[in-house]
């Protein structure tokens, strides 16, 4: 039987890792893109480190008429969920456009599953719905909280809809992903996250600035109430978040009407001064950073609770940050190395 899997925003950081799981695992994927936050490159990546051409269909995931014939044509048994835009400060100066591709697209894309009959969904989630956390670690019982940003509330509406979607008896399983900071690269050098614009995530800032497209890092903040006065959170590698959706298309084989939530993490906090010491240490580089004032919005501390990962999935996490830096520093010397100016270097 075919194992055709649908990855919309296939050719993005997580997506295209997923990708090189997927195959690993005996699925097929295919990948749906529009190319807006990502490189064409990115298939030649996926076909050096795999051997294998990735079936690609270049398109608007909120285009029905599209959507419609990317299922006709591939008769998936299932969709990973990736494609939305994802930055938190651009989606507070353009919330339109965040609704629009984010919540659009989910509703496209389950009308089309419906219509075509395909029934097992993994849904792209945030740590961002836990808001600032109560009790550490976070469990999936801990309470939601009000979205501080549009990006943030497109998650929880869109939790909102796929449990909707289920609970009307649609035949649909569904699974969110609520994933907690994915940092690295493909050990190989040859995919890895590749910010179009500059960075405003902590580990794509850091390897760019030891490559010297920036002049300095910019703490924010160390005056938070932590071991060393920097915020918190759990990285995990996107290698080991890759696997994690193979292993919930495995678990939702055979179910109908399902619907859950599950954290991906590692269950370890590390904080910012951790990250900057462990990066210098793994690319015997000394980092420019200055500490600065904390940036609005950000949450103190927050790490997941892995229990129920491991109990549903029978699955843990298997790398470590320090190897996550080593894999995003090494991506890093390959950018430079083929002059690719997608940076945010003008
Ligand atoms: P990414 O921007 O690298 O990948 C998203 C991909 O989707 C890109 O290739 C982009 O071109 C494509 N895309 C966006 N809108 C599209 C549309 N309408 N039609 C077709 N293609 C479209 O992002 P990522 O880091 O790989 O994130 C993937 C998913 O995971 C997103 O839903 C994101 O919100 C979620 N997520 C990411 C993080 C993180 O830290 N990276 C954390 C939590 C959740
Ligand atoms: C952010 C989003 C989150 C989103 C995730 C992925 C917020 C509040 N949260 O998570 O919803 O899912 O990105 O895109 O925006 N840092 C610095 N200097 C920098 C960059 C970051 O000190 O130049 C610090 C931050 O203060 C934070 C940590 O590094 O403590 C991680 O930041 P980042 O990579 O942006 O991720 P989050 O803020 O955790």
């Amino acid at each position: 039987m075919s194992k055709n899997i649908i990855v919309t925003g296939g050719a993005g950081y997580i997506g295209s890792h997923t990708v090189v799981e997927l195959l690993a695992q005996g699925y097929n994927p295919i990948i749906v893109d529009n190319f807006c936050n990502s490189e064409k490159s990115v298939m030649d990546g996926l076909e050096e480190i795999t051997g294998k051409q990735v079936t690609l269909f270049e398109g608007d995931c909120t285009d029905k008429a599209f959507m419609s014939q990317v299922f006709s044509e591939t008769n998936p048994i299932g969709v990973i969920h990736f494609a939305a835009y994802k930055a938190v400060g651009e989606s507070v100066e353009k919330p339109l456009a965040y609704y629009h591709n984010n919540v659009v697209s989910l509703l496209v894309l389950l009308e089309v599953m419906q219509e075509q009959n395909c029934k097992q969904l993994v849904f792209s989630s945030s740590c961002t719905v836990y808001g600032t956390p109560q009790k550490l670690p976070v469990t999936e019982q801990s309470p939601t909280q009000k979205a501080i940003s549009p990006y943030g509330n497109t998650k929880q509406i869109a939790e909102d809809i796929i449990k909707d979607q289920v609970a009307a008896n649609s035949g649909l399983s569904a699974v969110a992903l609520r994933y907690f900071n994915p940092i690295g690269a493909h050990s190989t050098g040859l995919i890895g996250e590749l910010p179009l614009d500059i960075p405003s995530n902590l580990v794509p800032f850091v390897t760019q600035t030891a490559a010297g497209l920036r002049n300095e890092l910019t703490i924010f903040g160390n005056d938070y109430n932590t071991p060393d006065g920097t915020n918190i959170r759990d990285y995990i590698h996107v290698i080991d978040l890759a696997k994690a959706h193979v292993k919930t298309l495995d678990y939702l084989t055979g179910k109908s009407n399902f619907y859950d939530f599950i954290n991906v993490g590692t269950g370890k906090g590390t904080s910012v001064l951790e990250i900057v010491n462990t990066f210098e240490k793994v690319s015997n580089q000394k980092l420019n950073y200055t500490i600065g004032t904390r940036r609005p919005g950000d949450v103190e501390q927050i790490y997941a609770s892995v229990d129920k990962l491991k109990k549903v999935l029978n699955w843990q996490t298997e790398l470590t940050v320090e190897g996550a830096l080593r894999d995003a520093w090494n991506w890093q010397l390959n950018l430079n190395r083929k002059d690719i100016k997608t940076q945010g270097i003008s």
